[in-house]
């Protein structure tokens, strides 16, 4: 399906862009009746009610009947509203799949950088391989502005805020190239703050990943000409001669000095152990709850006395704040992941 109400909106390239399409005709329609049923009897009511020589117009205080419909059918329609906005918003971000392949998404003044589990990266561009749920989880650099990933095919649209992770996942349905905009202006080349998402076929995507060359499919909804791309192949290939991100955030908490305090297969030193924590509820001192995610384990290296989990209350950890880079902090979070 392509094109809305008089070609309103973009193509729907997700399930969740259809759900969204729905709502949005639902909204429309209501608005469209209502605007015709006020601006109707508006105009009815002027002509037929109007001031004439000889007739008294009545004193109506009020109406019971007409005070119950015009309550009772709008508060219908608005929780209607309510509940159906709230499973479509559910469908963008609260049922994220949790088999989901991850792209990590930085973001800075003015372009976008994709990052692969690989350890390889592109510049104002990625790839995903369709029908497949991908996560997208991104960020901008601490001493970077707020940006916002809009993907008006996929109706998604999340800020990416610096000095912290926020997520999007998406299921793209169809092939092709989709645009990126950057939606929250963050300076003079805000409008130029671009990017495309090539969707190609499962045996394109296998291609690929694995350093070969594949032609993208067309451009739905690129700003400028309709035009046919073909891939050029990264440098490095995947699972060959790239070092792979959580081996590189490994390494990273050797020469940051890290395993000198913390281990990766359980044991206890003197702090806790990266080993099954993600995703996982750690009780910090005071018994108050949280899952370990990229947020937390951000602040957990950047401020470590923000959060200090229980049974570590006496061990004092150097904040790492202006000490480690956005890339490898996010390398490090994929190592901590892989440390199950
Ligand atoms: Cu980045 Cu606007």
């Amino acid at each position: 399906m392509s094109g809305g109400l008089g070609g309103s909106l973009p193509i729907a390239a997700s399930e969740v862009a259809h759900s969204w399409d729905l709502l949005y005709y639902f909204l429309f329609a209501i608005c469209g009746f209502f605007f015709v049923l006020v601006c109707g009897a508006m105009i009815v009511f002027a002509i037929r009610y109007r001031a004439k020589p000889g007739i008294q117009a009545s004193y109506i205080t009020h109406n019971d009947k007409l005070e119950i419909v015009w309550t009772i059918i709008p508060t219908i329609l608005v929780m209607i509203i309510f509940v159906w906005g709230w499973i479509v918003y559910s469908g963008m971000g609260l049922n994220r799949p949790t088999d989901a392949m991850e792209v990590k998404v930085l973001a800075k003044q003015w372009n976008w950088t994709f990052q692969y589990d690989d350890g390889r990266t592109m510049m104002g561009e990625f790839v995903v391989p369709v029908n497949k749920p991908v996560k997208l989880v991104m960020t901008s650099n601490i001493k970077d502005v707020l940006h916002s990933f809009f993907l008006p095919n996929f109706r998604l649209k999340k800020d990416v805020v610096p000095g912290m992770f926020t997520s999007l996942w998406i299921k793209p349905t169809i092939i092709g190239t989709h645009q990126v905009f950057c939606a929250e202006y963050c300076g003079t080349d805000h409008s130029n703050m671009l990017a495309k998402m090539h969707v190609v076929s499962d045996e394109d995507w296998q291609k690929w990943r694995w350093g070969g060359t594949v032609a993208f499919g067309p451009n739905i909804g690129i700003v400028g000409d309709p035009i046919v791309e073909t891939s050029v192949p990264l440098a490095g290939t995947a699972g060959k001669s790239n070092v792979m991100l959580a081996d590189e955030g490994k390494k990273l908490t050797q020469t940051k000095g890290c395993i000198a305090c913390h281990s990766d297969d359980g044991s206890a030193r003197i702090g806790p152990s990266y080993k099954g924590i993600f995703g996982h509820e750690v009780e910090l001192v005071g018994g108050v709850k949280v899952v370990v995610d990229e947020n937390y384990i951000r602040e957990s290296v950047m401020t470590p006395q923000a959060k200090i989990v229980k049974g570590f209350e006496t061990m004092i950890m150097p904040p790492y704040a202006g000490q480690i880079s956005d890339s490898e902090m996010i390398a490090i979070i994929e190592y901590i992941k892989s440390v199950k």
